[in-house]
């Protein structure tokens, strides 16, 4: 299974992604915690990005395009698919991303947006705030991250939802329940995700699935077990 995550900051993006390598047994490519740990450990790559880290300002291409390019590369030699956790973020990266996959014969069988409004997410990344110590979880730096993620990132939903392969999800209910979401979706196509022609491939929006699930627990009951 190759799957890519695009959400807005605090959705969930490596929470759910960290399950889905679990599930799968495959790498979860998390470009912004390879970025910090190279921060943390005071390497020459950590010098050169900790400026845009700290203001929530996209990292230049060059350097985000060859970390996707190795881990591609690794993930093809081991013989796996992969899931992309914060790559892409633009057009740009989309259709370079596109090209060095498409290279390595490893493009993405599903895009996964997870859907959350400006308040729960600035709500969890606060909280996260006051546990933890990311230099871009300020209020600041929120809505620079957000702002950045409305103007350049959301224009890639709809290169994905014309490709057929955007599967997007209700990201507002408790992680567990959005998990067993993505799951149900993504064991349900794994089977057939390289079988199905481009041009017969359709997006699929369960968004509202939770909230007729909530609607029929709620008039029969609680489901069993
Ligand atoms: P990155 O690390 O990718 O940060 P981000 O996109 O801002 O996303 P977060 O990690 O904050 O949130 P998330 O969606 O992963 O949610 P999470 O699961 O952590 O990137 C950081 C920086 O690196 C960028 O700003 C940029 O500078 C640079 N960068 C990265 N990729 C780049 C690229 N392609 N090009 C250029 N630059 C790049 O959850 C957040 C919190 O919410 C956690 O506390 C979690 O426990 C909680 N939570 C998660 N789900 C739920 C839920 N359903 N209910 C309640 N709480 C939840």
């Amino acid at each position: 299974m190759r799957v890519l995550m695009v959400a807005p900051p605090g959705a969930g993006k490596g929470t759910q992604s960290a399950l889905i390598a679990r599930h799968f047994g495959i790498p979860h490519l998390a470009i912004g915690a390879k970025l910090r740990d190279n921060v943390a450990r005071g390497t020459e790559l950590g010098h050169l990005v900790r400026g845009y880290l700290d203001r929530g300002d996209l990292v230049p291409d060059e350097i985000v395009m060859g970390i996707l390019r190795e881990g591609l590369a690794a993930a093809k030699a081991a013989g796996t698919g992969y899931v992309l956790d914060g790559i892409p973020r633009t057009l740009e990266q989309a259709k370079a991303a596109y090209r060095i996959a498409e290279e390595l014969d490893m493009t993405v069988n599903v895009a996964l947006h997870l859907k959350a409004d400006d308040e729960e997410v600035t709500k969890r990344l606060l909280e996260r705030a006051s546990r933890e110590h990311r230099s871009d979880d300020n209020a600041v730096v929120i809505r620079q991250r957000l702002d950045l993620y409305r103007r350049a990132t959301t224009p890639i939903l709809a290169w994905y939802g014309q490709r057929g392969i955007l599967v997007s999800v209700d990201a507002m209910r408790p992680v567990e329940q959005v998990g067993r979401e993505i799951l149900a979706a993504l064991d349900a196509m794994a089977p057939l995700v390289d079988h199905v022609p481009e041009d017969m491939r359709r997006s699929v929006d369960l968004s509202d699935l939770g909230v007729w699930l909530d609607r029929y627990h709620h008039d029969n009951g609680p489901p069993a077990g």
